[in-house]
């Protein structure tokens, strides 16, 4: 199977008013308490041992000396785990083997050196409190600053360039700065979690809370020193992963085989939220140094970029992030002449990894900051500035991609305006500046085009395996993990649908690596592309398999037969979907079938930066409106309008969801969630008490969210689009519109802005604006420090 399946058996209205009231799939277990987790399972396994790590308390040292053997006295502690208990290789380093599980040279603040297991947590972390071991500290690398100048660098540069850039110095309007953008903390509801056990047949099996069972496999298979089918990993479902169980899963799930390996008892490793934040990566901070050209319009003529990401102590999935960041820092416009380049740097704290947007996020901002700054400086309005750059059908990005649908961006652009009264709202805003001396409105309007693929085009691959049973029910087996973005949902969906059978008959099963082998990671949002195409081809089998068997029962023709909620029809006859399964099992036919899906058509070569790395875009605009106080910096967001393509949604209110939550989370990244590392170089903001997330207060008090009208994508599954990450984009227009209320403090004044738009920053970006105009007064009042 090559293509994709192109959509419903029995498409139209009637369909698609069906989908709009599709729940969640696990939406009651949810809120019960019912859905599984991984670490819900732990009772299952009699004689089970906790696991807890020995830190390093340096950022950068060499471990002298360490003795477990003072653990051992401690009641309860069963065993130690250190270098000499690896069978295979000890990393867990998932492309460049540079994550050892038992490091001698400590590379960040708390890296775990040993593991202690024990019939209780409290056994393991007393014990682990028992270990000794002497390090010799070293020079630690803490900032991007401190790695440019060390010239520590984990890769790079990266570089796309395109165009002559002699029209940057051509230019008759110059924006030039340098943008230093925050990381953000996952915060997935669920922590990292593993369970692992010997299974009957002389294996490993594990539980793992992982977007990639297959690579959990390939680690633990290569810590164990055993080929992949003695390991088998299951994911029952995650509590939010986020980009941070990508290839961050892969460490605890490793430790766990490896206890149980040694002791021949089951193992879990569970973090503790504080745990996991010290330890794992984040999004990664971003340093940005630009030099944009421009015409006295707001055209823009060329981008000079440099970007610097903080990838921390190991490599992780840094380069392909960086690269998205160079794909992204175009987001929707076109610009004639555009030279980028990435470097990640190697700085010693947690490694950076994925976090939705996978590297999209910092770029586009980059871009949106070149712009609003621009049409601060020119005093044209914002949204004018932007649509005058658009991409129109027909244009190719810097990397030579054609941008098709462009012309979607101006639909929603255009619907958006209309629908969010964006002129009436800011001529009523102009008036509330003028009257309110000391709190400031600020509305701002920003697009969105994200690529959907995954960069790396092998990993562009799905399978499934569908199961049917003699009495007409099934069993839905894929690549696909769930956590939370319900792709479960829309895969029942298509699959009841491809059937012809109701919700109830079709059973979402676990994923395992035994049912499907060599899958990808769940990610790069192309989740329900990939994993519900591989559904639709296995459905599409055995519905052709069972057409013949139909037409006999029913003595018709097969281009008749109709299968509809369970049943089968012809010509006013019905037979019950069940029937059909029972004959063609009588008649041996096979009731099964694996699919398999590959994105066509894309392809990417890394060393000319060019290519059509990206199988299309997803378009959406967002509106938003804030209200700042001029004595504090604080702020409110007053109103969001939201207008995003999710192409012919297979679960509108599942895509709603993703549009809602990607957006606060992306307001929480860009406003109020601030990543601090202390001059030790540890994680200062580990905890909920000192690291601040979005809740409801931070919701805008006005939401309004919408999906451009079913206008199906061609070639993918059901005309849908993905969803799970470009709606985190959409924030972008908060911190802008924040921007657009500091300038109202001095009206003409041109705002920069680093990221997160913290109340602190908020508040002194507008002294320093105030100052502008009042220089004379308070100038003397505004320090370096201040800034
Ligand atoms: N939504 C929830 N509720 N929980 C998550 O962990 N992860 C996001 C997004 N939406 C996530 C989520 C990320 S980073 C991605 S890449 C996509 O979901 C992955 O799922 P999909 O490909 O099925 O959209
Ligand atoms: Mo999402 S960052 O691609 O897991």
């Amino acid at each position: 199977m090559t293509a994709p399946y192109e959509g419903p058996p029995k498409g139209g209205p009637h369909v698609r008013s069906e989908r709009e009231t599709v729940a969640h799939e696990s939406a009651r277990g949810h809120v019960t308490g019912d859905a599984l987790y991984t670490d819900d399972l732990l009772s299952r396994y009699p004689e089970l041992l906790h696991a807890w790590p020995v830190l390093a308390p340096h950022a950068h040292a060499t471990l002298e000396t360490l003795d477990l053997a003072p653990a051992l006295a401690e009641p309860g502690v069963i065993a130690t785990l250190s270098a000499s208990d690896v069978p295979g290789e000890g990393d867990s380093g998932a492309n460049r083997h540079d994550e050892p599980l038992f490091p001698t040279e400590i590379l960040f603040f708390n890296q775990p050196v040993a593991w202690v297991l024990a019939t209780s947590l409290d056994a393991a972390r007393n014990g682990a409190a028992r270990v000794t071991a002497t390090y010799s500290p070293l020079p630690a690398v803490l900032t991007i600053e401190q790695a440019i100048e060390a010239d520590s660098y984990l890769t790079g540069p990266l570089r796309i360039s395109d165009g002559n850039m002699t029209a940057l110095a051509d230019s008759a309007v110059r924006v030039d700065g340098e943008l230093s953008i925050g990381g953000q903390e996952h915060f997935y509801l669920e922590t990292q979690s593993a369970i692992a056990w010997l299974d009957e047949t002389g294996g490993v099996a594990l539980h793992s809370s992982t977007q990639h069972p297959a690579e959990t496999q390939e680690i633990v298979a290569r810590v164990l020193g055993v080929p992949k089918h003695r390991v088998t990993v299951e994911c029952v479902r995650m509590g939010g992963a986020f980009g941070g169980k990508e290839v961050q899963a892969n460490a605890w799930a490793a430790v766990a085989a490896l206890g149980a390996w040694k002791t021949r008892r089951p193992v879990r490793v569970r973090l503790t939220r504080a745990l996991d934040m010290a330890l794992t990566g984040k999004r990664h901070p971003y340093l940005a140094r630009y030099s944009a050209g421009l015409a006295t319009d707001g055209r823009l003529q060329a981008l000079r970029l440099e970007l610097f990401s903080d990838g921390g102590w190991s490599l992780d999935l840094s380069e392909p992030i960086m690269w998205r960041s160079l794909f992204h820092c175009d987001n929707a416009y076109r610009i004639p002449a555009v030279d980028v380049t990435g470097r990640v740097c190697r700085t010693h704290k947690t490694s950076q990894t994925a976090f939705r947007g996978f590297g999209g996020p910092q770029a586009m901002l980059v871009i949106e900051d070149v712009l609003s700054r621009a049409a601060q400086r020119l005093s044209i309005p914002g949204d004018v500035v932007r649509e005058r750059n658009f991409y129109r059908d027909g244009d190719t990005t810097h990397y030579g991609q054609r941008v098709d649908e462009a012309a979607r961006m101006t639909t929603i652009w255009t619907q958006l305006k209309a629908t969010s009264e964006l002129d009436r709202r800011r001529a009523a805003i102009d008036r509330f500046n003028a009257e309110h001396p000391h709190r400031k409105r600020g509305l701002a309007m920003t697009p969105v085009k994200f690529g959907i693929s995954f960069t790396a085009t092998f990993f562009n691959q799905g399978g499934a395996l569908v199961l049917v049973y003699r009495d007409g029910s099934v069993q839905v087996n894929h690549g696909g993990t769930e956590m939370g973005q319900g792709l479960f949902t829309k895969v029942q969906q298509i699959a009841l649908e491809s059937l012809g059978v109701t919700r109830e008959r079709i059973r979402m099963m676990p994923t395992r690596t035994d049912k499907v082998p060599n899958t990808s990671a769940t990610a790069a949002s192309a989740g329900t592309d990939l994993n519900g195409a591989a559904v639709a081809d296995a459905c599409a089998q055995i519905r052709s398999r069972l057409l013949p068997v139909a037409a006999s029962l029913l003595g018709c023709d097969e281009a008749a037969v109709v299968f509809a909620d369970n049943v089968v029809s012809a010509n006013g006859r019905t037979a019950s979907f069940a029937a059909v399964c029972e004959a063609a099992y009588r008649q041996r036919i096979p009731l099964f079938a694996h699919g398999y899906y590959r994105t066509p058509d894309i392809h990417f070569d890394l060393a000319a930066g060019r290519g059509r790395p990206f199988h299309y875009f997803v378009y959406g605009a967002a509106v938003s409106e804030v209200e700042v106080d001029g004595f504090t910096g604080d702020y409110r967001l007053v109103r969001s309008d939201l207008l995003e393509d999710a192409g012919q949604s297979i679960a509108p209110i599942v895509d709603r969801g993703q549009i809602e939550g990607g957006f606060i989370q992306g307001v929480g990244w860009l406003t109020i969630e601030e990543l601090l590392w202390d001059a030790r170089g540890k994680v200062a903001t580990a905890g909920a008490s000192t690291y601040k997330l979005p809740s409801w207060s931070e919701l805008p008090e006005i939401f309004n969210v919408a999906l451009l009208e079913r206008p199906p994508q061609p070639n993918v599954v059901f005309g849908s689009k993905a969803v799970g990450e470009p709606p985190l984009m959409l924030a972008i227009s908060v911190r802008e519109a924040i921007r657009e209320a500091i300038a109202a403090f001095r009206p003409g004044a041109e705002v920069t802005l680093d990221s997160p738009a913290t109340p602190e920053r908020v508040f002194f970006a507008i002294r320093h604006v105030r100052a502008g105009a009042e220089e004379a007064e308070i100038a003397g009042t505004i320090s370096r420090r201040d800034r």
